[in-house]
Parts: structure tokens; sequence; C-alpha cells
């Protein structure tokens, strides 16, 4: 079926369509620069698909946002961040011996190499954990290197999902100087992760079960979102036959800008600097619809929802949950509820349609349970990771994959000769 015709330097381009199942589907412009001699322009590629995908569904205008089908309301309330690892994975839920397997194999492989350790003494005690994580991911490779024998990503995975928030809570102790604190086979996903940040030698710990159920929600909240800054990272670095802890290290590189996860860390500080300027919020929301003031309402807006993000929704209602049951009172829930409510009534964020995103809540969860402000995107990378493993795996499978070459509009100086130095100027 043709779906679009395109008639441009009196040529004839019929581009066929690439049908979806549901939400947008494409015109196929493969053969666009040979046929016509011309590229397409799309700076943030805000109407270019990169790829065909099954993971992740969204429909920014409704707020709706689907993993392989599943309402993301849905696996919020019914199920376990390792449940959603394997469907988005996998591509089906799984059955209880498929997740018992797999949650087995996560336990199995948490810990990292003990030399890995040594790694951690490298570093100064202010590294940011992003800079940390990123470097130990991709430092994987060089005791997992691929070989190419078929089950060798299939375990990589396995060992990357497992590894990842042992080298997360690690990265925090050494950064308070505290021993670290090996993985408990009996804990859960995030409990295990809960008990290597906080527990001490010396002391017992239990994992308080609403931080538990908290990180859960999280983790299965941030665990995918389709074609975004850092997915479509991973699978730029993937398409050129990149290793997996290659390609994700590179996700978490671009995952830790303020524009995208970053943003989490950027709402807690734009919120105690609002509290400190006398919780005078109202003149925050005009500094934001001022176009001469650089200054962004930090978890507002998004690229894609153009609706209440679903995913601040149920992180909304969680954050009231944790701080009460905790017994926490932190004026910055206060402020960011009365945050929200001016922007939402006022006609610059209607008309632009710019609603709280994901990270407008989250950042007051981790701070709840004691997470520190600069380990709040690396919280984002765990819960992303499944994701990113997916594309990675997804992009491996696709017949249709070539390495990722973007074409440009060339603006600079035409031919020029070489002037020698002694005659410039
Ligand atoms: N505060 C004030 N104005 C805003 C905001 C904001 N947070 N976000 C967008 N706008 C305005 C822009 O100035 C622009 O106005 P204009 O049309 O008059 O020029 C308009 O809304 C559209 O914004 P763009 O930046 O063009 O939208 P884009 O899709 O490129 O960017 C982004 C989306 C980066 C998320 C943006 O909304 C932003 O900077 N938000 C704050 C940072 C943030 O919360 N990032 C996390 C995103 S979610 C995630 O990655 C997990």
């Amino acid at each position: 079926m043709v779906a679009g015709r395109f008639e441009v330097n009196d040529k004839i381009l019929d581009a066929p369509l690439v049908e979806s199942t549901v939400g947008d589907s494409g015109i196929d412009i493969r053969k666009l620069r040979n046929e016509t001699g011309l590229v397409t322009y799309d700076p943030g590629f805000a109407n270019t698909a990169s790829c065909r995908s099954a993971i992740t569904y969204i429909n920014g205008e409704e707020g709706v946002l689907l993993y392989r089908g599943y309402p993301i309301e849905q696996l919020a309330e019914n199920s376990r961040f390792t449940e959603v690892a394997y469907l988005l994975i996998y591509g089906e839920l799984p059955t209880p011996e498929q997740q018992r397997r797999f949650s087995e194999r996560l336990t199995y492989h948490t810990m990292i190499h003990e030399d890995m350790k040594k790694f951690f003494e490298g570093y100064p005690p202010t590294a940011h954990p992003m800079a940390i994580l990123s470097a130990m991911i991709a430092s994987l490779s060089t005791y997992y290197p691929e070989t190419g024998h078929p089950q060798e990503l299939e375990l990589n995975m396995i060992r990357l999902l497992a590894k990842a928030k042992t080298i997360a809570a690690f990265a925090y102790k050494k950064s308070i100087g505290q021993p670290f604190m090996y993985p408990q086979n009996h804990l859960s996903y995030p409990a295990n992760f809960l008990y290597m940040m906080f527990a001490v030698p010396a002391e017992p710990y239990e994992v308080p079960p609403v931080m538990e159920e908290a990180l859960n929600l999280l983790l299965i909240l941030h665990a995918d979102h389709e074609q975004n800054c850092s997915t479509s990272t991973v699978r730029a670095v993937a398409s050129s036959e990149a290793n997996l802890f290659a390609s994700v290290a590179a996700g978490v590189n671009a995952l830790w800008g303020p524009l995208h996860g970053g943003a989490n860390q950027k709402v807690i500080e734009m919120l105690e600097m609002i509290q400190r300027d006398g919780a005078n919020y109202k003149k925050y929301v005009e500094r934001a619809k001022d176009k001469d003031d650089p200054f962004r309402l930090m978890g507002f807006g998004h690229r894609v929802y153009k609706n209440y993000d679903p995913r601040a929704r149920i992180l909304k209602k969680m954050a009231e949950r944790v701080l009460n049951s905790l017994g926490v009172s932190d004026p910055l829930l206060d402020l960011a509820q009365r945050l929200e409510e001016v922007a939402l009534n006022d006609p610059y964020f209607i008309e632009k349609k710019l609603y709280p995103n994901v990270d407008f809540y989250s950042g007051l969860i981790y701070r709840a349970i004691g997470i520190p402000t600069d380990m709040f995107t690396v919280m984002f990378a765990l819960g992303r990771l499944p994701g990113w493993i997916a594309h990675y795996k997804e992009l491996k499978e696709d017949p249709d994959t070539r390495i990722w070459r973007p074409r440009q509009v060339y603006i600079g100086h035409p031919k020029r000769e070489y002037v020698p130095a002694g005659k410039r100027g």
C-alpha cells in the first residue's frame, strides 16, 4: 500500500506504508535519496521512526503506556520488577517455572568479580555515581567478552541485570566510606539492592516492606519507554555490533543529562532552591514562562506526553503513601503539589500541554527511603536496564537493522583553497 507520493525535482516517489498494530504508522522513505536526491530534515527525530519495535507503546495524547500490550497501571498494581523485566526481554509474562528460574539466575549472578572491587578505589569520593556506573558496566565486557557463542548474549543479559545493582550499591558505599555489603540470596531484587545500600556489618538490617514495595514500583515504571534518548543511544551503539555492555554503558551516559534521566536530581535541587527562597513557587512558575529566563520547571513537559504522564500519576500516590508510612514529613512534597496545581491551571502550561513527568515525584520517594540525590539517576538506570536489554536484543534479531548513519544538510563553506599561515588575516 502506498502511504505517500512525493513530487520533488520532477521525480515522483511512491513511499510504502509501514503499518503499526496500533498508533502511528510510518512512511517508508528508504528510497528517497536515491530517487530524488533529497534527504529529510527532522532535528531531534520528532517525526522519525528509527525502527519497528514490539516492546512498548505510548499514546502521548491520551497518556497511555503499554509494555508488550499490558497497561502500566496493571503491571504497577500486580507485578514484580523481575517479572516485568522478563516480559520486556522475552515478550511474554513468565510462567511460574520461568519466573522461578529467571529469579534464580538473577540471584546467582549478583556478585561482581572480586577484582572489580579494586576499580572503586580509583575514584574520588566525590565521583558522580553515574560516571562510576557507566564505567563499571563497560568494564563488565573485560570479564565477559563476546566470542560469538549463541548462548553468550543470553547469559550477559542476565549478568548485566544482576550485577548492575551491586555496582550501584558499591558506588554508594564507596562514596560514604563504608564497607561493601555483599548481596543476600534470599532477598527480592529490590530488597537486595536496599540491603546492599543501607546495611552495615555491625548491625542487623531488615528492609522495611514499604521501601521494598516503593522501589519495586519505581523500577517497573522506569523499565522501558520506547525510543527515548538513552534507548536510542543503546540502539545506535548496538547497530555497529558493539557488545551489550558497551552499548548499555552508552545508554547510561545518555540518561545522565538533565533533560532526560538527570531530571529527577534536578527536580529535587529545584524544589530545595524554591524552599530556600521562602517557598515562593509562584515566582518560579513565572520564571519558567519567561522566554528570556533559561529557568524551566524541571519534571514538567515531555517530548511524547501531551497529557498527564501515567507514571507520574502512580508515583504521586506512592510518594504520599511512602512518606506517611515511614512517618517522614517532607516540606518538598507539599511544595511539589502546590507547584503542580499552579502550573496545571496556568494558560502557558495548558497551551503547551506541559504536565508533570515521571521525574517530578520519583525523587521525593527516593529521598524518603534515604537514597542520596546524586544516586537518583542511577536508580532510573537500574529500572531502565530491562528496556535497554530488550531493545538491544530486538535490534540484533531485526533483519532490517543497518548501522545507524544519519545524513545531514550541510551548511558550512563550499570547497575553498587552503591559506598558508603567513597569508591569513
Ligand atoms: N518549563 C517551562 N517551559 C517548558 C518546559 C518546562 N519544563 N518544557 C517545555 N517548555 C516549553 C518550551 O520552552 C517550548 O516553548 P516554545 O514552544 O514557546 O518554544 C515548548 O514548551 C516545547 O518545549 P521543547 O523543549 O521544544 O520540547 P521538547 O519535546 O524538545 O523537550 C523536554 C521535552 C526536554 C522534556 C522539555 O519539556 C524539558 O526540558 N523539560 C524539563 C526537563 C525534564 O523534566 N526532563 C525529563 C523528561 S522525562 C524523561 O526523560 C524521563
